[in-house]
């Protein structure tokens, strides 16, 4: 049977492709973001889905929570009460530290990144627990690693993950699945849309390529098919409370060995306004940090192998 599925942020980007996948395969979609009527003379396969009746546009903006509860309201309409996937993708960046960040940015990202999947995942309960389905959250690579100049930007995925987590041991009882997804730099217009310059979006871009493992950044259709897998209840029905991380960045000492590069020849992600060597040794440091803690996950996992493995062979257990 058909599933009715609510995209969040569908107008441009991870959110236009994901609601394009979904579509491709025979599901309902309600894609929506503060400006989607735009995108039928965005994009022709849309239009073509509208005309069929399997794509709904609804206008929203999910900053504030009336957006939200108005979103469900009036998404629920054009899909008759029936609600089987939601995919909160909706989110922003503001390419400025933390020192310069004002309240308003702060805000404004918490808002849409963090609250709008709250009140949208709080609304959508009774509809998820009555079709057993499921919600996918796209969290960022940023909520486990600090990215110079996005402070508010991973602390508000990091909320994300743990709000992916919470729901997801609250709602499995109701027989409703949580999970996110994780990807590092994708080609989108995120960038753009921060006010970044075409120039500056494409720097960030080649400099995310260079220090990821698989030595490009993601597209799309990566963070698309891994929110279809993930929705997928013959797949992945037995996935719930996962972040789900697209091409983690290594550790420093490894990236080192396999990029061939030296460590003082890192080039970081360059934001405009930030002086480079500034961002390079922040960078450096997060990235031996993140080394510690992999050596640390090592150990403890290690350590969790070993007690199981004497519990196993304990004669009084
Ligand atoms: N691109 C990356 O490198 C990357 C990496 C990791 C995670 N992500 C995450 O992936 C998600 C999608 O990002 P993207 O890269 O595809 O960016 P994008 O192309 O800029 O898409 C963002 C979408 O959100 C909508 N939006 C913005 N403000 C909104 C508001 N107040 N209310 C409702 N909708 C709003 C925009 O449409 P309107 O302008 O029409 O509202 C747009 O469709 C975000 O959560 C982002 O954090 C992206």
């Amino acid at each position: 049977m058909t599933r009715n599925v609510i995209v969040t942020g569908a107008r441009t980007g991870i959110g236009l492709e994901v609601a394009l996948q979904f579509l491709r395969a025979g599901e309902t979609v309600l894609l929506s973001s503060r400006f989607i009527d735009q995108l039928p003379k965005e994009n022709e396969e849309i239009k073509k889905f509208i005309d069929g009746g399997h794509a709904h546009l609804q206008s929203a903006d999910l900053s504030t929570m009336e957006g939200c509860q108005q979103l469900l309201k009036d998404g629920m309409k054009s899909l008759h009460n029936k609600l089987d996937v939601l995919v909160n993708n909706a989110g922003k960046f503001f390419p400025v530290g933390l020192a310069k960040t004002t309240p308003e940015q702060w805000r404004e990202t918490m808002a849409l990144n963090l609250d709008a999947i709250f009140h949208l995942t709080q609304g959508a309960i009774p509809l998820l627990a009555e079709s057993k389905g499921c919600i996918v959250n796209i969290s960022s690579i940023g909520a486990h690693r600090p990215d110079p100049g996005m402070t508010s930007y991973c602390v508000s995925k990091a909320a994300v993950d743990m709000l992916t987590r919470s729901s997801a041991q609250e709602l499995a009882g109701k027989g409703v699945r949580v999970n996110s997804v994780n990807p590092g730099v994708v080609k989108t217009p995120i960038a753009e849309a921060a006010g970044m310059s075409r120039e500056g979006a494409q720097q960030f871009q080649e400099n995310a390529a260079k220090i990821n493992p698989l030595h490009r950044i993601g597209t799309p259709h990566d963070v698309a098919a891994a929110t279809l897998f993930l929705a997928d209840p013959d797949k992945a029905g037995w996935i719930t409370g996962t972040n789900l991380v697209e091409a983690r960045t290594w550790p420093f000492e490894e990236l080192k060995e396999w990029s061939g590069w030296a460590g003082d020849e890192i080039q970081p992600f360059l934001f405009e306004g930030l002086p480079a060597k500034t961002v390079q040794r922040r960078e450096v440091a997060s990235m031996q940090q993140r080394s510690q803690e992999c050596v640390m996950e090592e150990f403890q996992s290690r350590h969790k192998l070993a007690a199981a493995a004497c519990w196993q062979a304990s004669p009084a257990r």
